[in-house]
């Protein structure tokens, strides 16, 4: 996350995710499932801006005029419940400019979330402490708190347990952004719970080796076959991309509960020819996008 002074405030990078690995463990009493993911933010962003509001006002204006600029939005509840806990009676007039698409499974609400909590504790000078963020952040959304300790971390529980891993070179990726969302409370609905969960060991494994070889090859999704089944259209994004691994890539497979889906690349070479020959193809936006130590 990204946090630079702007006149009256601060501007705040809100980074999207992927999950290189996400495991269903089972399904709990309050309706959400234990899961084991491996996240990594990369360097999509949305863009937010928090000003002052000496009206002790909090007030959300948006670029994209499909989403919610109300309670409902999770800036607004961040800031919300970070002000009542906190007590202060200082207001934000928030600006949110969105790059990340929704729906898409690269959490930019819950960034965006993650980003207002960090700026404006820093605006309002409250000097919260971590494990106040991390309450807030896991009242506001299960990937909420994993923004606060990115760039990678194994997440655990509904996703709100954070352990940061250690990466010493960027990884490179090509990232397919489909035209159609998926929503993920539907995805959660429809998953079969595992009689053997896979476990994260491989792909931490991996990492801590360097080897993108084996990475490529780790990378796991329990979600994805559901995200599939409940949106064909879909298939055709993961043929294209699985068609490039060997030759350009080291695997495939899609974010969090989709619609998007990225390649690991041993390179930024390597990423930016995958995307070259996928943009062709009419499958969505595509991009490269780094994860960076
Ligand atoms: O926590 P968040 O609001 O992001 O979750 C969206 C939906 O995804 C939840 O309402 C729930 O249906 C599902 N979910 C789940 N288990 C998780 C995370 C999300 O069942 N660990």
């Amino acid at each position: 996350m990204i946090v630079r002074p702007i006149e009256g405030g601060l501007e705040v990078l809100a980074p999207a995710k992927l999950n290189l690995f996400l495991e269903i463990l089972g399904k709990r009493p309050d309706g959400y499932h234990d899961l084991e993911s491996l996240m990594v933010t990369v360097d999509l962003y949305d863009t937010l801006t928090l000003v002052d509001d000496p009206s002790g006002e909090v007030t959300l204006r948006c670029d994209d005029p499909s989403l919610p600029t109300g309670p409902d939005n999770l800036v607004i509840k961040a800031a919300q419940r970070l002000k009542e806990s906190s007590g202060t009676t200082r207001g934000v007039a928030i600006t949110l400019n969105k790059a990340i698409p929704a729906q898409a499974g690269l959490a930019g609400g819950s960034s965006d979330a993650a980003s207002t909590l960090i700026g404006l504790d820093r605006l309002w000078d409250l000097q919260s402490s971590p494990e106040t963020l991390d309450q807030i952040a896991a009242s506001v959304g299960s990937d909420v708190a994993f923004f606060r300790q990115g760039p990678v971390a194994v997440c655990r529980g509904r996703g709100e347990i954070v352990e940061p891993w250690p990466i010493f070179e960027p990884l490179h990726f090509v990232l397919v952004c489909p035209p159609v969302g998926v929503s993920t409370a539907a995805v959660y609905r429809n998953v079969v719970l595992p009689e053997t969960p896979r476990g994260v060991g491989e792909v931490l494994e991996a990492l801590e080796l360097g080897d993108l070889t084996k990475l490529g090859r780790s990378l796991f999704n329990r979600l994805q076959p559901v995200a599939e089944r409940l949106e064909p259209s879909l298939g055709a994004v993961e043929a294209a991309l699985a068609g490039l691994v060997g030759p350009l890539l080291n695997g495939s497979l899609m974010s969090g509960s989709g619609s998007a889906y990225f390649g690991l690349a041993s390179d930024r070479d390597a990423a930016v020819e995958a995307a070259r020959r996928l943009a062709t193809l009419g499958l969505g936006r595509v991009r490269v996008v780094t994860c960076d130590p």
